[in-house]
């Protein structure tokens, strides 16, 4: 099998169900899923918010690139990332060398609908939230775009997004199923 084709990386902005997909199409295909900021916390044995307080921005971004040198050695996982990890330079390239990439995609509306009641997202707890969503979600829709499949979250349920990537994960493979 191609190296691409050996996993499946979920990108997107916070909030779009990158885990939930990701537990449910590992599910289906047999795969081990693995999310990014689970195995940064489970590493620094404390969570996200925590990090980007007393270490700052910049070493919880190395946390996240040092997870991804290590995609080279992986097969049958899919990998939810934090949302901000394919949009850091050079990290989309490294992702789409080890996986199908996936670009989960929702409106900045529909994403503040769905974190409003959460807290646990450093970068959005700031005086006005739905601002920073739009700002952020601007500055790297052009990384997202670039994803090997851009799916709308807006109108779909976790488990159609789920059954979606995995049919177009085998579809891909099919076609290679002699690499
Ligand atoms: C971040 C998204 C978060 C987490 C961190 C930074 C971002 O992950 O990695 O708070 O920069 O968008 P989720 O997308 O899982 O919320």
């Amino acid at each position: 099998m191609t190296g691409k084709l050996r996993n499946i990386a979920l990108i997107g902005f916070m909030g779009v169900g990158k885990s939930s997909v990701g537990r449910m199409a590992a599910a289906a295909l047999g795969y081990d899923f693995v999310d990014t900021d689970e195995l940064i916390e489970q590493r620094a044995g404390a969570k996200v918010p925590e990090i980007f307080q007393h270490q700052g921005e910049p070493a919880f971004r190395e946390m996240e690139r040092a997870i991804l040198r290590e995609l080279a050695g992986w097969s049958r996982k899919v990998v939810a990332t934090g949302g901000g990890l394919a949009a850091q330079p050079g990290n989309l390239d490294e992702l789409k060398r080890h996986a199908l990439v996936v670009c989960l995609w929702a409106a900045p509306e529909t994403v503040w609908e769905r974190v409003r009641h959460q807290t646990h997202r450093p970068l959005l707890n700031v005086p006005d939230p739905v601002a920073r969503i739009r700002e952020l979600l601007a500055e790297r829709e052009p990384f997202y775009k670039q994803a090997d499949l851009l799916l709308t979250t807006d109108q779909r349920s976790s488990k159609q997004l789920a059954q979606l990537v995995v049919a177009e994960y085998r579809r891909l493979q099919g076609g290679h199923a002699s690499s």
